[in-house]
């Protein structure tokens, strides 16, 4: 259905390619998700599916973007509109009308829509994202999340077998973004969609594929549960009381038990973490294809260690992303791409676990972004990159 091949992009003001050697497919009826971090390259990837946007005329495209088989190139922008509805990362430029109702009806209009199915589209459409008491406002009267809802349902009225949706919750409130990650769920279920996100929850909930990219490359590209397996590891976590042992015998000291764990066959990573309690508190990783807890709990009665926890834990969306995405977070932060030293490097890796861990506890993660562009000016999200 959508076929990119050998996509390159470059900003002419920029040096750098954004978009490197990109290619990727979506078959008709699959709703898969565009993940990657700010400034990865995922609105201007989306955008290289419609060739008519001004800020891909500020560049240099290389490659061939084929929907239905057809370079996009030798399609007309109508019939192409007429198939592919946008929500743009900068959905404020797409609300063009004095009321709220006319903006639904403004695309079918254009597409020369009969008047008595534009009225049914518009009220099924601002049903759908609930704004039908809100039918007579100005759209620039609206809320940031209100304007989100409505650029989604002016794309929807235009009835689009394909839909390409950057961010589209990036401006909702929870309870607005699990409504709307809902619906679109729905809808895909006779629809092509691209949900571009840096939210991995909204990913994990609607979308069985996804493609993560990093520094405008595709670092994976498949089923999620494919994505996740991708290290082959797993993680423990192990938990020994420091004061207290079997009768007779003395409490473990940290190097002790890092020994001892270290030692242990097929175990990798042996690394301790902090804490607060009188514990010794330690990870490692193991093959996938093996459980380790058999071995840890026998380790542990040998040694007469009093063990508080042992769990096994499959590698999360989210290590797997952090993983694969190191660069871009790398980069946002000014340093160089590779570190030279494997302990800096892990040290990068747990600043960015906290951080990460803080956002994804709460599902407004994308919220406190937003906030803070807000602050420095930029009012919605806009294609030329914001967010770093
Ligand atoms: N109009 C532009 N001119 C120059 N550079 C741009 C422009 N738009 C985006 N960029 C740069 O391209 C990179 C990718 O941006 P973008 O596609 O918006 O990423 P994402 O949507 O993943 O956050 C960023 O480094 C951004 O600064
Ligand atoms: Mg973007």
């Amino acid at each position: 259905m959508i076929r990119l091949e050998h996509i390159s992009f470059r900003y002419r003001s920029a040096q750098d390619p954004v978009l490197r050697d990109v290619s990727c497919h979506i078959r008709r009826g699959e709703l898969v998700g565009l993940l990657g971090r700010s400034g990865s390259g995922r609105s201007t990837l989306a955008s290289t599916l419609n060739g008519t946007i001004p800020h891909l005329v500020r560049g240099d495209l290389t490659g061939r973007v084929l929907i239905d088989g057809q370079d996009i190139r030798a399609q007309r922008p109508r019939d192409l509109a007429d198939r592919i509805g946008f929500v743009f990362q900068d959905f404020e430029a797409q609300l063009f009308s004095t009321n709220v109702s006319l903006e639904v009806a403004f695309g079918p209009e254009n597409l020369g829509v009969h008047p008595t199915e534009i009225a049914r589209r518009v009220d099924s459409c601002l049903g759908v994202v609930r704004l039908s008491h809100l039918s007579h406002k100005a759209p620039a009267a609206l809320s940031g999340g209100q304007k989100q809802r409505l650029a989604l349902a002016s794309v929807l009225a235009l009835e689009p077998t394909v839909l390409i949706l950057d961010e589209p919750t990036s401006d909702l409130d929870p309870n607005e973004k699990t409504e709307v990650i809902k619906y679109i769920k729905e809808i895909g279920k006779d629809r092509t969609i691209l949900l571009s996100t840096h939210n991995l929850a909204e990913v994990e909930e609607a979308c069985a594929r996804a493609i993560i990219v990093s520094k405008g490359r595709v670092v994976a590209d498949g089923p999620i549960d494919q994505i996740r397996a991708k290290t082959g590891r797993v993680r423990y976590v192990l938990t020994v009381d420091e004061r207290d042992a079997e009768a007779g015998k003395k409490p473990p000291s940290a190097t002790e038990i890092q020994d001892a764990l270290s030692a242990l066959e097929r175990a990798s990573g042996v690394r301790e973490l902090p804490t607060d309690e009188s514990v010794h508190r330690f990870e490692l990783a193991g093959p996938e294809d093996t459980d380790l807890r058999a071995s840890l709990f026998r380790l542990a009665v040998a040694k007469g260690w009093t063990l508080l926890e042992l769990r096994r834990e499959s590698q999360s969306l989210d290590a797997v992303f952090r993983d694969l995405t190191r660069e871009d977070q790398m980069a946002s932060r000014g340093l160089p791409s590779e570190a030279e030293d494997e302990d800096e490097e892990e040290d990068e890796e747990g600043d960015e676990e906290s951080e990460e861990d803080e956002e994804d506890e709460g599902q407004d993660d994308e919220e406190d972004e937003d906030a803070v562009a807000k602050k420095s000016g930029k009012s919605g999200s806009t294609p030329s990159g914001r967010k770093d």
